[in-house]
């Protein structure tokens, strides 16, 4: 098998961090086809020789473990080439179609990490320049638009040139590790399914925390806010993979038939919803990990008054027999009190206590996702027994105690990172893990009526104190349920 993988983007951001470590990691595993070809592209005036360089230096900002030796990187560099190209002029392409055609590698990947305002572009031109037959894969990076029409235009451009399945829309989630393992727990195993449901589940938390503010993506992020980079993709991606039926098989549309489905039963949003299950919030300055943060709009050095959103906390319910009733809560945001992704389920409390038990203690399983990938399941065990004075035990009392499974300690960390694993399957051309259209398409048409809600409100995003875990009105959204955040238990 041999492969050409073009780069659009190769002197971009998502390059340098991502894609070429990644790259990296697998030819250094010996995962990627030998025969493999990988030819950046950008605007700037570069040789192959010149391009490396830069590649070989960018590999040497890594963590220690992941930086090539001299030895590994000569081989590695002899996958790289370079090819400048003006995306808005067709003898570009036409340059870019006779390097590929010259080859004829059995696989042909267009990797569009460029701006999304380029891809319908893009993809015509490479069609009109003959680049579009079966054995090209194209993936697009997100933002898929920034509201269900601008994501309807994109995916109809690019469906006009190529089929459903040579598009590779990328969810980094997906790839992670953690996150395939949420489908195993669920689909592997025949513990969990019988309790899966709403006679047995009280309510789920989804949390997705960062601790890093907006940082340099200032420029992307202003505007588009929490919902639109957070929620309507790797938060709705992890409530499927929570929510969704057993899939008939693991084919790709299998699964993404099911997710689907719970995109479209998620409850539809009122007037009264949209005032009480959603909160967003923006950061204050405060202290993160013990070092004095900025504001967000003094971060970013625009003035005060700007209503982006770094946190959104919302409740929704998917409305089917399996979960009719049961609260799902979603929170994420930036600069919080930690670096924190796990999903709490919450079960519910006996219907008849014999014990005595501590308040709230209930069963829970803590799927944690990131940076800890582990499984820790509560339960109530034997607590101390009380006697009266000197007397016979008068009383029984439960006390919590979990089995806790750590998957870094059990398999090592050196597991194949989200790119990585995203990367080698649009090689392969497994679809598995990327994301369709009508469930990218579903996913805006849900947080649309919230980005139009929040247009005409006028009080704007609440602010939250950096090192937080956002606006008190998270907690009481809860709290309003009878429930609080796990953090809070
Ligand atoms: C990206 C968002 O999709 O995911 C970023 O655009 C966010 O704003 C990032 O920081 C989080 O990814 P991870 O893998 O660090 O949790």
């Amino acid at each position: 098998m041999s492969f050409d993988l073009i780069l659009f983007g190769g002197t971009g951001d998502l390059a340098w961090r991502k894609l070429l470590p990644a790259l990296f990691q697998s030819f250094r595993h010996g995962s990627l086809p030998a025969n493999g070809r990988i030819i950046g592209v950008a605007r700037d005036a570069l040789t192959d020789e010149q391009y490396r360089a830069l590649i070989a230096s960018r590999l040497q900002q890594v963590d220690l473990d992941k930086r090539p030796t001299d030895e590994e990187f000569a081989r590695f560099a002899q996958l790289l080439h370079y090819l400048r190209m003006d995306l808005s002029q067709s003898s570009s392409y036409a340059a870019l179609a006779e390097l590929v055609k010259a080859r004829n590698a059995s696989t042909v990947v267009m990797y569009l990490a460029t701006a999304p305002s380029l891809f319908q572009n893009t993809c015509q031109q490479l069609a009109a320049a003959g680049l579009n037959g079966p054995q090209v894969r194209v993936v697009l990076e997100k933002p898929l638009g920034h509201d269900l029409a601008s994501n309807r235009a994109i995916n109809q451009a690019v469906r006009a040139v190529y089929a459903e399945k040579q598009i590779f829309r990328i969810d980094h989630y997906l790839g992670k590790p953690s996150v395939q393992n949420l489908f195993a727990l669920r689909f592997g195993n025949v513990l969990f399914e019988p309790l899966w449901r709403r006679e047995t589940i009280a309510n789920i938390q989804i949390t997705i925390a960062e601790e890093l503010g907006v940082e340099k993506r200032g420029g992307y992020y202003d505007g588009i806010g929490a919902l639109r980079d957070m929620v309507q993709n790797h938060a709705l991606q992890l409530l499927c993979a929570i929510g969704m039926e057993p899939p008939i098989n693991a084919h790709a549309d299998a699964i993404r038939d099911e997710k689907l489905k719970v995109l479209r039963s998620l409850t539809p949003w009122t007037a009264e919803r949209l005032r009480n299950h959603v909160v967003r919030g923006q950061y204050a300055a405060g202290t993160v990990g013990g070092q004095a943060v900025p504001g967000y709009a003094q971060e970013l050095g625009v003035p005060a008054g700007t209503q982006t959103e770094t946190f959104v906390a919302l409740r929704t319910e998917i409305a089917n027999w399996r979960w009719a009733g049961v609260p799902f809560y979603i929170r994420t945001g930036k600069r919080l009190a930690g670096r924190d992704a796990r999903i709490v389920v919450n079960f519910r409390a006996t219907p008849h206590a014999i014990f005595s038990a501590p308040a709230g203690a209930v069963n829970r399983l803590v799927i944690h996702l990131q940076p800890k990938d582990g499984l820790e399941l509560h339960l109530l065990t034997q607590g101390e027994q009380h006697s009266g004075a000197g007397g016979p035990r008068t009383t029984q009392n439960l006390a919590p105690a979990h089995l806790d499974l750590d998957f870094d300690k059990r398999f090592g960390s050196g597991r194949v990172g989200a790119y990585e694993r995203l990367l080698l399957d649009v090689i392969d051309g497994r679809l598995n893990l990327f994301v369709r259209s009508d469930e990218q398409e579903e996913a805006w048409r849900w947080v649309e009526p919230v980005l139009h809600h929040w247009e005409h409100d006028t009080q704007g995003p609440r602010a939250y104190n950096a090192g937080t875990w956002g606006p008190s009105a998270s907690s009481a959204m809860i709290a309003r349920d009878g429930y609080c955040w796990h953090e809070e238990q």
